[in-house]
């Protein structure tokens, strides 16, 4: 091994053994004092047990692996952990197993509660798009509740790698492309999760993954190779991970890709000098599934052995369905190749979070089913899933005010609705990808959804029109039939919940199968249509966006999909969300996101061509910029005020603005602040959001919006990697989406 690596290493371990006193400052004395007890008495088989996790057969989120005997490694204390195991009564009967070994050390569970257990929320990159922090942390409370109840200890969530790839699958899953925006949710998530802290009952342990820049993987293909500056690490893709440690996230996961060129699963530099050194990180590292064995196909290990050796020495604690600790581990020690302190730092750490969970006081003390059957079946739990459902649905077109279809009103000419779509009657792929599937899930459909609120004058026609994926066209006859009976139509037309998600990266992002071929047979009838599509990414469908009146994004939704949607388009709830990520024209165009450097050659507008940096065979502009979405109502700022047009790294500047609602329905505004530095000791992007605020407005209501300007807010990494605000010019500007900016002003950092 290189001598550089060996470096980091002993440079990581001393950082580790530095701080190893406070590796489990977390615990009671008394509990330090028990782990230290049961340390040393354990066996170096029985320590690296703690270090292995096999699945259980709920569902392989993986490539399964053959062999071995699960119960009797379980037994004899060859098992720290499993996951994919579901429900209060499975976790008591493999724990009962664990308890049958000499030290009887308890089992931790894991599961990929993602966004809902039993209760399915919106996925994340749709709860993104609420920008309601509150409803977030809400959401992850929420399935912390019901997971807990049914033996969970620890969800692999949240995932929050940023991502500017629409082409990769698992964009789906996490925050979007903005940074701060994204360190925020992360933060909100972990503590929803977390709640009043480790070994509250309703708490699970956090999961922050996949460490690190998993989303940047080349050509958005799942898995791929990453390699960037460690600055643009550091500025772009770190943060959310910071935000979770600064939120106490009891763990991480590292990720499957290899990163300028060494695996994270064997990232000295990941692992141990940033995230256990630099950060100080208290909780460990469980590996993603099989990532350690797979450094033999990255090339970076040579068989099992060197995979284990590079794992354990760059930090990770923990080996998910690899099998490389269980069996190779023991001789490394032997060897004298891994020094058993590596071995007990990482016992520490598994073992300090079983503490703390309180396992070892009581080892069944989530394996209740009472409780668990208590927990599921909640409607406080549906109403904040439908509440977060509607939040998150982003309006992206609204001409002639198509929406929402008025039933209420005495003149209301709405006495027939035509349904059509390939997604208008799904139950399942409104849970998306991530989602615990349940044979009772009770999950509302769209057409379920418009069914409960249509009054009893007015007729619902549904028909499929095709399939979400074949070629067939056999079905449109009978869409076309309805569409022109109907006095409007609802086109629910998208993804399936199987085609965003992990290893579901596309080269492609348009509208699966024939469904644009519908769409223009819809369109052909001439009446009014409202599309509503349902999608874990954002898709190209510039027919449709060009074609259609109305537009409602509603990415999976979850448990009440049907209702939220329902809401909006009947105008029961005023649409609120806004884009977490750039939708583009084209796949040429990606990755696009907006907060780009200006290069020397900024091309200004979709025309300006010549010698710029620009595709000449398309425009260049997004379909729908990060940050957009539309209201029932319309929004005036004004009045935007600076404290001073000066400030120091030492005070702020306090920014005040008008927003009024001038329209004549409630809604809320997602009021964004973006800062641009317009020199720096290295290039800067045109614009970065900074800050928001989303107040609720009633027609013509004005509301004073306020947000502080800091030294923190405008600094970044410089060429030495230092993170510094330097002097100079900065433009504020604040909008309602990031290219629709309403107000503007410029100070200086003296
Ligand atoms: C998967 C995913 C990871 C998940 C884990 C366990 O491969 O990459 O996000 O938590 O395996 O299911």
């Amino acid at each position: 091994m290189k001598v550089l690596n060996l470096k980091r290493i002993l440079f990581g371990l001393l950082l580790i053994i530095s701080c190893h006193g406070v590796l489990y400052a977390q615990l009671s004395k008394s509990d330090q004092v028990r782990l230290d007890e049961l340390l040393g008495k354990m066996t170096l088989e029985e320590k690296i047990g703690q270090l292995n996790q096999y699945t259980g057969d709920y569902e392989a989120t993986g490539p399964l692996r053959q062999g071995g005997d699960k119960v009797d490694d379980i037994k004899n204390g060859r098992v720290g952990s499993m996951l994919n195991i579901k429900g209060a009564e499975n976790t008591r009967i493999l724990q009962e197993f664990a308890m049958q070994s000499r030290l009887k050390i308890p089992l931790l569970f894991g599961l990929d509660v993602v966004h809902g257990y039993y209760t399915t929320f919106p996925i994340p990159l749709g709860e993104a798009a609420s920008w309601d922090l509150e409803a977030i942390e809400r959401s992850a409370r929420i399935a912390a509740t019901e997971a807990s109840a049914s033996g969970v200890h620890w969800t692999f969530a949240p995932m929050v790698d940023i991502a500017r790839d629409p082409r990769w699958g698992r964009v789906m899953e996490g925050a979007g492309e903005d940074t701060w925006l994204g360190a925020q949710i992360a933060g909100a998530r972990v503590r929803g999760f977390q709640g009043k802290g480790l070994g509250s009952m309703d708490a699970v342990m956090a999961c922050a993954k996949h460490f690190a820049a998993y989303g940047a993987a080349v050509g958005g293909r799942d898995y791929n190779s990453v390699d960037m500056s460690e600055r643009m690490l550091r500025e772009t893709y770190l943060p959310p991970f910071k935000a979770c440690v600064d939120a106490g996230a009891a763990t991480f996961m590292n990720s499957f890709n290899d990163l300028n060129g060494i695996p994270a699963t064997g990232n000295v530099f990941l692992q141990r000098e940033v995230l256990k050194g630099e950060w100080n990180f208290q909780g460990f590292i469980v590996s993603d599934w099989g990532s350690m064995g797979e450094m033999i196909a990255h090339g970076y290990c040579k068989d099992e052995k060197e995979a284990a050796m590079k794992s354990i020495l760059a930090g990770s604690d923990m080996d998910m369905e690899s099998r490389v600790y269980t069996r190779e581990l023991e001789k490394l020690v032997k060897e004298g190749k891994v020094p058993m302190s590596l071995i007990d730092e990482a016992v520490r750490r598994v073992l300090t979070k079983k503490f703390e969970m309180g396992l070892f006081d009581d080892p069944f003390r989530f394996c209740n089913p009472e409780r668990e059957k208590a927990a599921l079946h909640n409607t406080a739990n549906r109403a904040a899933a439908r509440d977060i459902a509607r939040k998150s649905i982003v309006m992206l077109k609204n001409e002639n005010q198509t929406l929402p279809i008025d039933l209420k009103s005495k003149d209301s000419k709405i006495r027939t609705i035509a349904l059509i779509g390939p997604l208008a009657q799904s139950e399942n792929d409104m849970l998306g990808f991530w989602s615990i599937s349940w044979p009772d899930g009770d999950i509302v459909s769209l057409e379920e959804g418009i069914r409960s609120r249509i009054p009893g004058d007015v007729k619902l026609l549904v028909a499929k029109g095709c399939e979400i994926n074949d070629k067939s066209e056999a079905g449109f006859d009978e869409a076309i039939a309805i569409a022109k009976q109907a006095d409007i139509v609802i086109l629910s037309i998208g993804e399936a919940l199987d085609m965003s998600g992990e290893a579901k990266s596309k080269g492609h992002i348009r509208l699966p199968g024939v469904q644009e071929e519908l769409a223009q047979a819809i369109h052909g009838t001439g009446k009014p249509v409202v599309v509503i599509m349902n999608a874990g990414r954002p898709l190209v469908f510039n027919w449709v966006a060009d074609n259609m009146p109305a537009i409602l994004y509603t990415w999976w939704l979850g448990s009440e999909a049907g209702n939220a949607m329902a809401d909006v388009v009947f105008g029961d709830y005023n649409p609120s969300g806004k884009l977490p990520m750039t939708f583009p024209r084209d796949e040429g165009q990606i990755p696009l996101y907006y907060n780009y450097f200006n290069t020397g050659r900024p091309s200004f507008g979709d025309h300006d061509l010549l010698y710029k940096s620009a595709y000449i065979d398309m425009p260049n502009s997004p379909k729908f910029p990060f940050g957009y979405g539309l209201s029932y109502t319309t929004f005036v700022y004004s009045n935007l005020v600076l404290s001073s047009k000066t400030m120091t790294a030492k005070d702020k500047i306090h920014v005040t603005l008008n927003v009024q609602n001038t329209g004549k329905t409630a809604g809320e505004e997602v009021v964004q602040l973006y800062l641009r530095d317009r020199f720096g000791s290295v290039v800067r992007p045109v614009k970065e959001l900074k800050d928001f605020r989303k107040p609720m407005l009633l027609p013509g209501e004005t509301k004073r919006i306020e947000f502080d300007i800091d030294a923190e807010k405008l600094s970044f990494y410089n060429n030495d990697l230092q993170w510094v605000a330097e002097p100079g010019e900065f433009d504020l500007m604040i909008g309602s989406s990031s290219s629709d900016i309403r107000l503007q002003e410029s100070f200086e950092l003296k």
